[in-house]
């Protein structure tokens, strides 16, 4: 059978990696979190001196980092010229900056034309997981999903994520949210947005094992 192609797309703590990953898992597709790279790029531009708010500066050195992202929805992996970046992107110094770099138009060819390549090569198809995916990367994907969530929700979920001295208080968490979503949503070049033909999901009264059927059951239907 063909390789089947998922886009699913949204802002953030809306469940879309939890999903997405165990989706995959599911039939066996391949998994890619798009995020992951606009923070990687990121993260090596801050250790590297960029910066971040000089679009020049981060345009000329957007084809500088080597990014390699795993597949493997069991063991998802992101490294940077080599180094282990799983870790380091998560951070909230990253978490920051990702919004000004990923609104670079350079910046976006290259991670853009880094997914197709990596979703042209997965052998039975990949669930991937942005802002921009049912519109821009991945227009013909065989099912588009956008989920969305209240932002208290949001919030609730991303501060459960988020570990130790990093977690703050639920008030930040959301208002960092909110403005990395409005940055997001109001960028030039492939803004956050619904492409017409996906499948809205509000997540907000839904747990998880819940949403992972609908768009499993999504899917099955779109074959
Ligand atoms: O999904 P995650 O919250 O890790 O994404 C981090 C950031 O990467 C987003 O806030 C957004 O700026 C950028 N991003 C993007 N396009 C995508 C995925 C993520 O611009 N397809």
């Amino acid at each position: 059978p063909a390789a089947v192609i998922v886009a699913i797309d949204g802002p953030a703590g809306t469940g879309k990696s939890s999903t997405s990953k165990a989706v995959a898992a599911k039939l066996g597709l391949g998994y890619l979190d798009t995020g992951a790279q606009y923070r990687a790029i990121t993260w090596w531009m801050l250790n590297n001196g960029i910066d971040v708010n000089d679009a020049i500066a981060v345009a000329d050195a957007a084809a500088k980092p080597v990014i390699v992202s795993g597949t493997d929805p069991a063991a998802p992996t992101i490294t940077v010229d080599g180094l282990d970046a799983a870790g380091p992107i998560r951070t909230q110094e990253v978490t920051a900056a990702v919004s000004a770099v990923s609104a670079v138009p350079e910046v976006r060819t290259l991670i853009t034309d880094l997914q197709r390549s990596i979703a042209a090569e997965a052998p039975l198809g990949i669930v991937v997981e942005g802002r921009d995916i049912g519109i821009t990367v991945l227009p013909d994907a065989d099912l588009k999903v956008f989920l969305t969530a209240s932002p208290e929700a949001r919030a609730a979920r991303r501060s459960g994520e988020l570990k130790g001295k990093e977690a703050g208080d639920l008030a930040a968490t959301r208002e960092a949210l909110i403005k990395r979503d409005a940055a997001d949503s109001g960028r030039k070049t492939s803004p956050l947005a619904k492409a017409d033909d996906a499948v809205e999901v509000d997540t907000t009264e839904l747990t998880l094992e819940q949403v992972i059927e609908c768009v499993v059951t999504l899917i099955e239907g779109a074959g």
